[in-house]
């Protein structure tokens, strides 16, 4: 393996651009990056990432939007973990994302009502064995990812002021035809009092 293949992907400006984090890292040092690409040059690498079957950091507009309009939230690869729950009957496993203001009001515990503009991912996956340890469970196939949008006033016509979109299988195929958030709704109807939301956010010392 040379050198360059254990280089991270450079990040695309598309993937840096809103990123919610980008203020709380430090910049990376330009003459460290100088330094790095003279250190390359000279032993005959690039920069560039190898091709591998990984699929990409997706950009906006590169996933179709929901059949009512909401366009994936490509960056909820950076989001972190709000909670984890696992569902024996359905032998799957699952983790809740939050975006920067859902990710506020969880830390402060101000989830009930979750505030305009946080939107939650929940990304299923089939359960699978860990096979390094027999007695655990991992994350297996990627499933879908589902996600809520609070947003009272722009969502008010469904009555639980969040948008309801849900993309299936790793080619992220938007799921349903018009109308399909009235099985969403239906479902999480029974949980309205907890603002829509089944899984309880975990608190963190
Ligand atoms: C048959 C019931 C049912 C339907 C239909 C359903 N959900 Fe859920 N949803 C659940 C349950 C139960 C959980 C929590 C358990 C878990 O994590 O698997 C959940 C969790 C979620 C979460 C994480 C936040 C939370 O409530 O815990 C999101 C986001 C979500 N669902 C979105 C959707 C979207 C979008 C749709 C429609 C495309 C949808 N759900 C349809 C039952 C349902």
């Amino acid at each position: 393996m040379s050198a360059t293949a254990r280089l991270p992907a450079p990040l695309s400006a598309d993937v840096v651009k809103g990123d919610m984090f980008a203020a709380l890292r430090p910049s990376p040092c330009p003459s460290l990056l100088l330094a790095l690409g003279a250190w390359l040059a000279a032993c005959g690498g690039t920069t560039q990432a190898p091709a591998t079957a990984e699929r990409p950091v997706l950009a906006d507009g590169e996933v179709a939007d929901a059949p009512n309009g909401i366009a994936f939230p490509a960056k909820y690869k950076n989001w972190p973990v709000l909670a984890v729950s696992q569902q024996a009957d359905k032998q799957s496993v699952t983790i809740v994302v939050g975006n920067l203001e859902a990710v506020r009001a969880a830390r402060k515990g101000q989830t009930n009502p979750w505030p305009d503009g946080s939107v939650l991912g929940h990304l299923v996956f089939e359960q699978s064995d860990m096979s390094t340890v027999p007695q655990a469970i991992e994350a297996g196939r990627f499933l879908r990812a589902e996600f809520m949008f609070k947003d009272v006033e722009a969502y008010a016509s469904n009555n639980s002021g969040w948008g309801w979109a849900r993309w299936d299988g790793p080619e992220l195929t938007p799921y349903g035809s018009d109308g399909f958030e009235s099985e969403c709704l239906d479902c999480h109807q029974k949980v309205s009092g907890s603002d829509w939301l089944f899984a309880k956010p975990f608190t963190l010392p």
